[in-house]
């Protein structure tokens, strides 16, 4: 009988099946133990993910809110000098400009969570270069990584232009303008935006209703 004689070859397919499913088993269980692992080691680094972080990352609602375009002028020197740690204050909203939302869940805004961390870094920088020191700030350097991913977020594409130096030619009168260096400082450009006063306003006003 013909199916008698197939049974060998499924029975293969099936021994061959099970132990494919079983390699990617451990592969998948090793994975997770990888994810795991730095989360035991260390419970305090910044580059910790517990399975629990992932789950609860997956589920964030998102602000209520309509952000306005708006335009901001790029200016520099004049304000949030480095050394000015209450400039760099007045720029979050009190708890770290954090919402409650629903049922009472805090989170962090990504925007004050930017700022919050620019200003690590800063603290970190002023220090290191007041006191020489060269100890680790390992929130400092973690807030790199949240910096980096919000500007590639927000995707800015204004342009800046490029460095002239105009002089008059003698022998035509007319006045050159070459480029010098592509690269500029950006000061005085208008960036299109979106309206940061708004957020503000949104989060001082989630805030009142703590108790
Ligand atoms: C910050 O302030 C210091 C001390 O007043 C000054 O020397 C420095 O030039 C300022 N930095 C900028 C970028 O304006």
């Amino acid at each position: 009988m013909s199916t008698a004689n197939h049974r060998p070859i499924v029975y293969f397919v099936i021994a061959g099946l099970l132990c494919a499913s079983l390699t990617l088993n451990v592969f998948t269980y090793s994975r997770i133990r990888r994810l795991q692992a730095p989360a035991q080691s260390n419970a305090h680094s910044y580059y910790s993910v517990t399975p629990a972080d992932i789950a609860l990352a997956a589920t964030v609602p998102q602000l209520p809110l309509t952000v306005q375009p708006a335009t901001l002028k790029f200016v520099f020197g004049e304000h949030y000098n480095i050394t000015k740690p209450e400039e760099w204050a007045s720029l979050i909203p009190p708890h770290d400009g954090r919402v409650r939302l629903g049922e009472g869940a805090e989170f962090g805004v990504g925007m004050y969570q930017d700022m919050r961390c620019l200003d690590v870094i800063r603290a970190a920088f002023v220090r290191m270069r007041d006191t020489g020191s060269t100890e680790r700030d390992e929130r400092a350097e973690a807030c790199f990584g949240h910096i980096r991913q919000a500007i590639a977020c927000t995707a800015d594409i204004t342009l800046e232009p490029a460095k002239v130096k105009c002089s008059k030619d003698e022998e035509t009168g007319k006045v050159v303008c070459p480029v010098i260096s592509a690269v500029a400082t950006g000061n005085r450009v208008d960036h299109r935006c979106r309206d940061w006063n708004q957020v503000r306003a949104f989060v001082e006003e989630n805030q009142k209703s703590w108790v």
